[in-house]
C-alpha cells in the first residue's frame, strides 16, 4: 500500500481521499481550511498544517485545489510540498483543472527536482469522485503512468493518456471548454423559447429527446425548466467562467480563434458580475434573464 499524500480538502479532494483510505492507502491531508478535513481524520487519514508536512516521505503526492493561485501556493509557496523530502521515485500528480501555463511550468519544476510529474485533471462530478468513477486525463511519460497506474485503480472510470505533461490539461481545457459552451447555448435556448410563450418543461423534454440532447442538456434543462435555486452547488457560475478563461487562452496559445468560447465566457463573466459566480451554473438563465429584463419566474415552492 502507497504512502499518499493530499493538498486540498474540497469537494472533488474528499471523494478521492476517501476512495484511497478505502483501498488501504496511507492518507496524509493538507487543507488551507483545516476544519474540512475532520470528516477525513475520522475515516483514517492523518491531517498536516502544511502541504510540506503532508508530502514527508509521500510515495506520491497529489493535488485537487481551485486554480492556479492555489496550486503554485501548495506545490512552491514557502511551505510548499516540492520543499518536502522526497525520494526521486515519488510521483506529483495534480488533478485540479488549470492554465496550460502552469501546469507546464509545474512539470518543469518537478522534473528539474528529479522527480516523477503526471498531468491528471479529472472529469465527473463531485458524486462520481467518491464513487470512483472518474475519468482521468493524462498527460505524463508513458513509462511514468505505467509505474503510477495502480494508484488511480480506486478513483478511475476510464484513463486516457494523451501524451506529455501538459496534454491531459490541454485537453480537460478544450473538453470543460465545450461543455460550458453546451450550458450557455441551453440558456439562450430556454429563454428563447419562454419569450415566445413555450412552457419550459415541454422545450426541455423535446431538447433532451432531441439530437441536441446531450448529458449536458438532458440534466441542466430539466432543473432550469423546475426553476429551483440554491440546491447544493455541482458546478458554481465562477468556475464555469475559470475553466472557460483558461480554455480560451489556451487556444489562443496555440493561434486558434475560440468565437464560441469567448461568448461562453462573456455570458459568465455577466453571471459572475451579477454576484451569481456561486450559484450553480443552470442558474445562468436567470442572469440573462436580468440582462434581457425579464423577470425571475417563482420558484416550484413559491408557485
Ligand atoms: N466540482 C466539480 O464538479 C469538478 C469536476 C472536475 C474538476 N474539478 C476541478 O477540481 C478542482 C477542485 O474543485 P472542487 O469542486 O473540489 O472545489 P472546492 O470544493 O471549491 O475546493 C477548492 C479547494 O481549493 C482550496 N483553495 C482554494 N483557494 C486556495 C488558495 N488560495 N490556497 C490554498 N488552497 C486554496 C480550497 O481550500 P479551502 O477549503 O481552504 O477553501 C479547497 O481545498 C478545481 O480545479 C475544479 O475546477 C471540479
Amino acid at each position: 500500500m502507497a504512502k499518499i499524500a493530499f493538498l486540498g480538502a474540497g469537494k472533488m479532494a474528499r471523494g478521492i481521499i476517501l476512495r484511497f483510505l478505502s483501498a488501504g492507502h496511507a492518507v496524509a491531508v493538507y487543507n488551507r481550511t483545516t476544519e474540512k478535513t475532520v470528516p477525513l481524520k475520522e475515516a483514517g487519514a492523518t491531517v498536516a498544517l502544511t502541504p510540506r508536512a503532508a508530502a514527508e516521505g509521500a510515495d506520491a503526492v497529489f493535488s485537487s485545489v481551485l486554480d492556479d493561485a492555489a496550486s503554485r501556493l501548495v506545490w512552491t509557496g514557502p511551505d510548499g510540498a516540492l520543499s518536502a523530502n522526497l525520494s526521486p521515485s515519488t510521483f506529483i500528480i495534480e488533478c485540479s483543472t488549470l492554465s496550460h501555463d502552469w501546469v507546464v511550468e509545474l512539470a518543469r519544476i518537478v522534473a528539474a527536482r528529479g522527480l516523477r510529474y503526471i498531468d491528471c485533471p479529472v472529469a465527473g462530478r463531485p458524486d462520481a469522485a467518491a464513487a470512483g468513477q472518474l475519468n482521468l486525463f493524462i498527460g505524463a511519460k508513458g513509462t511514468d503512468l505505467e509505474a503510477a497506474r495502480p494508484l488511480f485503480e480506486p478513483i478511475r472510470k476510464n484513463i486516457f493518456h494523451f501524451g506529455p505533461a501538459g496534454t491531459g490539461t490541454a485537453f480537460k481545457l478544450i473538453y470543460n471548454l465545450m461543455g460550458a459552451t453546451q450550458v450557455a447555448a441551453l440558456a439562450e435556448a430556454m429563454l428563447a423559447a419562454e419569450a415566445v410563450g413555450i412552457d419550459l418543461h415541454v422545450a426541455a423534454q423535446a431538447f433532451s429527446g432531441g439530437m441536441t440532447g446531450s448529458p449536458h442538456v438532458i440534466s441542466h434543462s430539466a432543473v432550469m425548466a423546475e426553476g429551483k435555486r440554491g440546491q447544493a452547488i455541482a458546478f458554481a457560475g465562477r468556475n464555469r467562467l475559470k475553466d472557460s478563461l483558461y480554455g480560451v487562452r489556451l487556444a489562443e496559445k496555440f493561434h486558434r480563434q475560440s468565437v464560441l468560447g469567448n461568448a461562453t465566457v462573456h455570458v459568465f463573466e455577466q453571471m459572475v458580475n451579477q454576484g451569481m459566480g456561486d450559484c450553480n451554473d443552470s442558474e445562468l438563465i436567470d442572469a440573462l434573464r436580468a440582462i434581457a429584463g425579464v423577470p425571475r419566474p417563482p420558484e416550484p415552492s413559491q408557485k
